[in-house]
């Protein structure tokens, strides 16, 4: 039995390939075990906000009075790693975009990634907060960049899960996406035998 969050971060909606292999997944998944749960969060259609200024000092300090707004991403972010710290399971869309992860996905780890909450800072330097969780990557990619240097996402990702204490870490990749419709149906079939072939 185990709980699973779903986070998507397409924006093409409907049309989105990741989307559509998260979709899989979550089928599986409760096929798997009837106990088995998932919380899906798109954020895509809700969307965290920019960190910036205002926000980031929500975050961070514990002195200042706060104004509405900063109350109400304070409360955001607690509540994204409230979330977080639930599931067993942490299930991430990763499509590429301009070679990186999509803004809205990077906007979800300016909130979940704070210090003394999901890290801290110890004589032997950052520690990661968030234990006992596995992840998995689904990424999709218009090209064909796994194992090569442009693949930017990857360590970027592996880093940023390394850096909160999430070390379990598998990915699918579906890459060839815009390469005409046998390399689609040849990338998608491989990702679903992939996710077919999970072991939970
Ligand atoms: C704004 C944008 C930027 C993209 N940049 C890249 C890129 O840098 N490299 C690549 O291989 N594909 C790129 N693509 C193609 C996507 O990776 C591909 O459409 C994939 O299916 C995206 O996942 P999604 O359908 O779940 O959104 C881009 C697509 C969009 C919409």
């Amino acid at each position: 039995m185990g709980k699973a969050l779903i986070l998507k971060s397409s924006i093409l909606d409907k049309h989105s390939n990741s989307n559509k292999m998260v979709d899989y997944f979550i089928e599986k998944w409760l096929n798997e075990n009837s106990e088995n749960t998932i919380t899906i969060r798109n954020l895509a259609k809700n969307q965290v906000p920019v960190l910036d200024n205002e926000l980031l000092d929500a975050l961070c300090k514990n002195d200042i009075e706060l104004t509405e707004r900063q109350k109400k991403a304070l409360n955001l972010s607690n509540s994204l790693i409230l979330e977080l710290k639930e599931h067993d399971l942490i299930v991430i869309a990763a499509p590429m975009y301009n070679f990186h992860i999509p803004t809205q996905l990077k906007n979800y780890f300016d909130f979940v990634i704070r210090a003394g909450v999901t890290f801290c800072y110890t004589k032997l330097g950052s520690q990661g907060l968030i234990k006992g969780k596995k992840a998995i990557i689904l990424t999709t990619r218009g090209g064909i960049y796994k194992d090569t240097p442009s693949d930017l996402l990857t360590p970027y990702m592996n880093l940023i899960l390394n850096f909160i204490g999430i070390t379990d870490i598998e990915y699918i990749f579906s890459e060839g996406l815009a390469l005409g419709n046998e390399s689609v149906i040849q990338s998608q079939n491989n990702a679903y035998e992939s996710i077919n072939n999970m072991l939970f």
